[in-house]
């Protein structure tokens, strides 16, 4: 675990939660909540792989799932641990930490699977899930659909956000299939600091390639936590996956 980078250190969780992402309004956390709850089962039991601060975990256990985790990051799971003692987080590495108990569902959100930056630690992840499931249980991925798909042959680069707080754009390596998000956040006067964080970008049938590997089949595809259809124009997916019973 040393040798992983913490890209979630102690300057970043503390204004984790204070995101203008769509996912941290109350609305999207009652829609991704009641889609996990749904697959989780009455009383059901759920592992979130990069857990966080809880900001999913945390509705999903008010919907009655009893909710574990495992993250990397001492920080952001500090932050958890000052909101609730009731969510056991287990700070380790998502691709081969092991929690005690069997689940009925495995979930790694927000573009997380993207952390992961090689294919074997990828396959590994959907192993480790596996792992964790009870026959019949399932494992949920939501990510991006790869950028890549809009940055024109021969560039390098996709801006995804321009505006007066700051500036987001995507680097990537089509060879490889390294990405690097760079986040420059404006200061005062339009001064601004730049934060890159690696990514592995996967096409969704290279993910349901290694859910294959590790024992699982696609059972659900949708573009968003709303079961909006996937389609070819989908910016993202939430997909799900299942153990076989
Ligand atoms: C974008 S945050 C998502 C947190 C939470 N799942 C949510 O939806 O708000 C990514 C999290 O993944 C964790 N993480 C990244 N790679 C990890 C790994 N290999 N093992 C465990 N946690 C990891 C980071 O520490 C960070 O807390």
């Amino acid at each position: 675990m040393d040798d992983l980078p913490d890209w979630f250190g102690p300057a970043v969780a503390e204004d984790y939660d204070r995101d203008d992402d769509v996912r941290f309004t109350a609305e999207h956390l009652a829609l991704e909540s009641a889609f996990l709850a749904d697959l989780a089962g009455e009383r059901g039991c759920a592992l979130e792989f990069a857990v966080g601060t809880g900001r999913i975990a945390l509705p999903l256990r008010e919907r009655g799932v009893e909710v574990h985790g495992i993250d990397l990051s001492e920080a952001m799971v500090a932050r958890l641990r000052s909101k609730t003692p009731d969510v056991p987080v287990v700070v380790g590495d998502f691709t081969s930490t092991r929690v005690q108990g069997v689940f009925d569902l495995v979930y790694l959100v927000f573009n997380t699977i993207g952390n992961v930056t090689s294919q074997n630690a990828q396959v590994a992840t959907f192993v480790n899930a596996a792992r964790h499931l009870r026959a019949g249980g399932r494992f949920v991925v939501e990510t991006q659909v790869p950028g890549v798909a809009r940055v024109a042959p021969g560039e390098r680069f996709g801006v995804f956000r321009h505006d007066t707080r700051g500036v987001g754009y995507d680097e990537f390596d089509r060879v490889t299939q390294q990405m690097w998000s760079h986040h420059v956040a404006l200061g005062e006067g339009g001064r601004g600091e730049r934060r890159s964080v690696p990514f592995r970008y996967a096409w969704p049938a290279e993910l349901d390639l290694m859910a294959r590997l590790a024992g699982m089949h696609l059972q659900q595809r949708w573009a968003w936590w709303d079961r909006a259809a996937f389609t070819d124009t989908s910016t993202s997916h939430v997909s799900v996956w299942a153990r076989p019973d």
